[in-house]
């Protein structure tokens, strides 16, 4: 764990900027350290975009902010083959999803064919334009935001890209004291000259390190087996729980439980435990869960959203 101390740094640096929000901050390095997307959503206003662009400051990485529009197009985001006169022959231009940490602004924002165009971006880091496939950097994240669907002039996320976040992460509002320290907080940035950059920044290799410290993490075979039986139990709630057969019209893939043994060892990680424990996995489940589940007609008309699905099924499934 010897990267362990620069990521507590990397903290710091993010609670100068973000007041409270840790979840936030925590789900953004938990990202960053496992290699993950991540999707935040909340109403405007409460600091998503602040906080990715305060953690690409404490990495030293290249960093694009797109912004997702409805009249964006694929080759806006990917690129694409440009003829050059001079040699009569079409050469690849780079678009802006060609760097380290992408801020998908309003992800929400941009009509279906773009968000599959950051599709295989996301899932297989290349992007292929005229039959050639073009490698994304190594450390390539995207993070991106979006206002809830009930907002005008959304368009939803198709489910197969929903599966493609780690993390899909709901913020709140923050509580009145921590308001009135945001007023303090701007005050000061408004009219002192404090300096919110890193001092030194995260190298790039220092993140690659992180992530094989990560991977090495203890998980023991029967968390583990809590990790399968949660998103098993999305699958088929009837199993555990008493008249829940029908409440979840889609469970959750073995891509979630991939996400969760990943998500629950960088928790371990940033707390500075060399094993996960039933708690790091308790805390993350419903950021790997939330949007791979499609609550079902049934549950929806008693009220039941995937939150509550998800809370029913961690109290259902027994604790190692
Ligand atoms: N918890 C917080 N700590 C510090 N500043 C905050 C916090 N919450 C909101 N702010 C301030 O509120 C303003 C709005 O934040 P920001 O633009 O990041 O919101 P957003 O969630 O991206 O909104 P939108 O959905 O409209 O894009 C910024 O000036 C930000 O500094
Ligand atoms: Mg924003």
């Amino acid at each position: 764990m010897q990267t362990q101390s620069e990521f507590l740094k990397l903290r710091q640096h993010l609670e100068q900027t973000i007041v409270g929000q840790r979840a936030l901050l925590d789900r953004l390095m938990i990202c960053l350290l496992t290699g993950g997307h991540v999707l935040l959503e909340s109403a405007p206003g409460l600091a998503k975009t602040t906080a990715v662009k305060a953690l690409a400051g404490g990495v030293h990485a290249s960093f694009q902010r797109i912004q997702f529009t409805p009249d964006l197009m694929p080759s806006d985001i990917t690129g694409s083959d440009i003829f050059n006169p001079k040699t009569g022959d079409f050469q690849f231009a780079e678009g802006p999803l060609f760097h380290e940490i992408i801020l998908a602004d309003e992800i929400n924002r941009a009509p279906p064919k773009v968000q599959s165009a950051l599709l295989e971006a996301m899932e297989e880091h290349q992007v292929t334009i005229g039959g050639h496939s073009h490698e994304l950097p190594g450390l390539f994240i995207v993070m991106a935001t979006q206002n809830p669907l009930e907002q005008a002039g959304t368009y939803p996320l198709p489910e197969a890209q929903l599966d493609r976040f780690l993390l899909h992460v709901v913020l709140d509002y923050p509580s009145e004291d921590e308001e009135i320290q945001i007023l303090e907080r701007d005050r000061r940035l408004h009219f002192g000259s404090e300096d919110t950059a890193l001092d030194t920044r995260i190298s790039p290799e220092t993140v690659l390190n992180a992530r094989h410290e990560v991977a090495e993490i203890h998980m023991e075979e029967s968390l583990e087996r809590y990790v399968v039986s949660l998103v098993n139990a999305t699958r088929d709630p009837g199993r555990w729980i008493d008249g829940w057969q029908d409440y979840i019209q889609y469970g959750a893939s073995p891509r979630a439980t991939l996400a969760m043994v990943r998500a629950a060892s960088a928790h371990a990680y940033l707390i500075g435990r060399e094993f996960v424990t039933p708690d790091d996995i308790i805390e993350i489940a419903p950021d790997v869960l939330r949007h791979r589940i499609i609550p079902s007609f049934t549950a929806r008309s008693s009220k039941l959203d995937a939150d509550e699905l998800i809370q029913g099924i961690l109290q259902a499934v027994p604790i190692p």
